[in-house]
């Protein structure tokens, strides 16, 4: 069972013309499950490809398809459903219609609407993969995103055409699912926040490396959730071949090293920094120029300690709240108190690592400790515990504030 999370949001559905539409009635059904009141409006060519009754039906309200209909605009102007609307959601957003909306022409019903409301607008593109690529579909995509159109997907697959790109509208769940995003409250509203993620690798010769099994799942997620709240969100990310999170800008680096100059140079610009990353503690202390070959000896490999990124910016003068992570396979609680005091932190998360828990496996468990208090968040997917993650930081932020101000 989903929960009920867009209660009372009036979503405006703009059907572009393109195969997807067909998803989009399952859509109307999704948002509507979810709690939205749904007005469709269609584009002239998405009626080339579903019935506006089936829309009508699903939503519940009459469909529109002319800026021209005098009943319709009897009933409930254009203008007034510019403004009826919480947020307008176009999908699926053909090339055509992005390259409109880029333009900012009136020339239809649709066009008309985003250029009157004051709702957010997001657009699901979908098309061929070719026709994505294509500069021009992408520079439109650029003046959109500036004007701060939320872009959703698209994914990629096996497409209509019969071709296999990036191109396909995302799946009517997924688009449910960023909008309900998009309507948490904005707990980080205004605030900055720098996230570590993923492994780093050190590299002993050009070939092999020393890493660590971290997907990097967790400080993906945390970044999202972040995002979510309200932040503008930086994510410094070791080699993991995750998709970044829409709207948060992300710093790819390697090794340890990299890290540390990445996050220091960000740190003291930003309000918050999660250290969801996994480190590498050491690393070789050269990495050989050329492949090492074997030699029918044991091999000894010199390593050094790597500089301890989080500890680095607790050092800093204008230091960002601080919250590291604590992955330990005992004495959880100690050793993560213990962690916090050592490096300074505002808070810390702890999880029991080793067999099913933890690193690769979606699901975890986390142990928020501060100075004085702790809580524990029960078992939930990675999205679900970055939320709650979030939700705590910004209530250990109010009540650093409330203290700081007090007499
Ligand atoms: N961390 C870091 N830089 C490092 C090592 C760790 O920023 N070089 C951060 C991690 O991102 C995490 C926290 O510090 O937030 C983990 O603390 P750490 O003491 O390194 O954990 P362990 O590596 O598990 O430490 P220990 O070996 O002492 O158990």
């Amino acid at each position: 069972m989903s929960e009920v999370r867009l209660d009372g949001v009036r979503v405006l559905l703009g059907v572009g013309g393109g195969i997807a539409a067909y998803k989009s009635a399952d859509l109307v059904r999704r948002l509507r499950d979810a709690g939205a009141e749904v007005r469709v409006v269609m584009t002239q060519n998405a009626t080339r490809f579903v019935g506006a009754l089936t829309f009508q039906a699903l939503s519940g309200n009459p469909v529109r398809t002319s800026l021209w209909d005098e009943s319709a605009e009897a009933a409930m102007g254009h203008i007034e459903l510019a403004r009826w609307a919480d947020q307008i959601l176009i999908a699926p957003a053909s090339a055509d219609l992005l390259a409109q909306l880029a333009q900012g022409r009136a020339e239809d019903l649709l066009g008309t609407l985003v250029l009157a409301t004051a709702a957010p607008v997001s657009v699901a593109p979908a098309m061929n993969q070719q026709m994505w690529a294509h500069p021009a579909t992408q520079g439109n995509l650029e003046i959109l995103r500036q004007r701060g159109v939320l872009v959703l997907g698209p994914g990629s697959g096996s497409q209509a055409c019969g071709e296999v790109g990036e191109g396909r509208m995302l799946e009517p769940v997924e688009l449910v699912g960023q909008l309900v995003a998009g309507h948490r409250p904005q707990v980080l509203a205004g605030l900055r926040v720098l996230v570590s993620a993923g492994p780093t690798f050190e590299d002993i010769d050009p070939v092999r490396f020393i890493g660590n099994r971290s997907s990097g799942r967790m400080g993906f997620a945390i970044a999202a959730a972040a995002r979510d709240a309200g932040a503008t969100v930086q994510l410094v990310a070791g080699p993991v071949g995750l998709a970044t999170p829409a709207g948060v800008e992300r710093i790819d680096v390697r090794s340890a090293r990299q890290m540390r100059d990445a996050v220091i140079q960000r740190a003291a610009a930003n309000d918050i920094f999660i250290a969801a990353a996994a480190v590498g503690d050491y690393r070789p202390e050269a990495c050989a120029p050329h492949k090492l070959k074997k030699s029918g000896k044991p091999l000894a490999l010199e390593l050094i300690q790597n500089p301890d990124i989080l500890a680095e910016v607790s050092a800093l003068p204008d230091r960002p709240f601080l919250i590291g992570f604590a992955a330990e396979t005992e004495d959880l609680e100690r050793h993560a108190r213990d962690k916090l005091q050592r490096k300074g932190l505002d808070l810390i998360a702890a999880n029991q690592v080793g067999e099913s828990q933890g690193f690769e496996s979606s699901e975890n468990a986390l142990l928020l400790l501060w100075a004085d208090g702790r809580e524990q968040l029960a078992q939930a997917d990675k999205a679900t515990l970055a939320r709650r993650l979030v939700e705590h930081i910004a209530l250990r932020l109010q009540a650093r504030a409330k203290a700081q101000s007090a007499p």
